[in-house]
């Protein structure tokens, strides 16, 4: 008779089934490449992983890169086998050069998309011009309103009754690239920065990877600032 704990049990049968769920989704080694960069908790990181796992974003995450260890969102990386790079910016001589680092790469690594989440720098001209149109952020809110910092801040002393998020291509210039698509979140009278932000949020984990999925398979062009699909 087992007399083992019941939690002991409990826990193996968690593991036996994390084990049969991620080897139910094989990775394809032959979709687009996608890197993640990351800052801070990784949220939209996961959501991108869950679509791969689903399908629905026809693309492998084939690394994560944090410019700080202690990411709380690199555990992702690592509880999915999905490589994961920390290049602290602290110890790059300038921004360029941090740039350049993450281009190599990038180019080693066969990487077709880059997607910022939560990724706290600003690029350069060396990352862009590197990428053209091939590198993703997101933003939570309406762009152009309330670019920058603590936008849902902004977003709430400016009494809007609708904000969002923005899938946008990035350029040199903060917040301001062409915008490929958006997702509108009301305000409620009682919204506090927390609940505001947290429904923004959910809204993006929807958002990024059907933005990603779009831009690795639908034909698009840009015209003037637009992305026309
Ligand atoms: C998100 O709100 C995103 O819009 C902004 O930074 C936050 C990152 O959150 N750029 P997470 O790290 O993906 O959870």
């Amino acid at each position: 008779m087992d007399r083992r704990p019941c939690r002991s049990r409990l826990w193996r049968r968690a593991v036996r089934e994390r084990l049969i769920r991620t080897s139910s989704t094989p990775r394809d080694s032959s979709a687009p490449a996608i890197a993640v960069l990351i800052s801070g908790r990784g949220s939209n990181l996961k959501a991108l992983i869950d679509a791969e796992s689903a399908g629905s974003l026809a693309a492998r995450i084939r690394v994560v890169i944090s410019n700080r260890a202690d990411a709380p969102g690199l555990a992702y990386a690592r509880e999915y086998g999905i490589e994961s790079l920390v290049l602290p910016h602290a110890s790059a001589p300038s921004r360029e050069a941090y740039d350049r680092a993450l281009v190599d790469a990038f180019q080693t690594r066969g990487i077709a998309l880059i997607c910022l989440a939560g990724f706290m720098r600003v690029v350069t001209p060396v990352l862009c011009d590197a990428y053209p149109w091939r590198i993703l952020n997101i933003h939570p809110s309406l762009l152009p309103a309330f670019p920058g910092a603590a936008a849902q801040r902004q977003a709430l002393e400016h009494g809007v009754k609708i904000t969002g998020a923005t899938v946008h291509f990035v350029t040199p210039e903060l917040d301001v690239g062409p915008i490929v698509r958006q997702v509108a979140v009301p305000v409620n009278e009682r919204d506090t920065v927390e609940s505001l932000s947290a429904r923004i949020l959910a809204a993006e984990h929807q958002l990024y990877p059907d933005a990603a999925q779009l831009v690795l398979h639908s034909p698009w062009r840009i015209e003037g600032r637009t992305v026309v699909f």
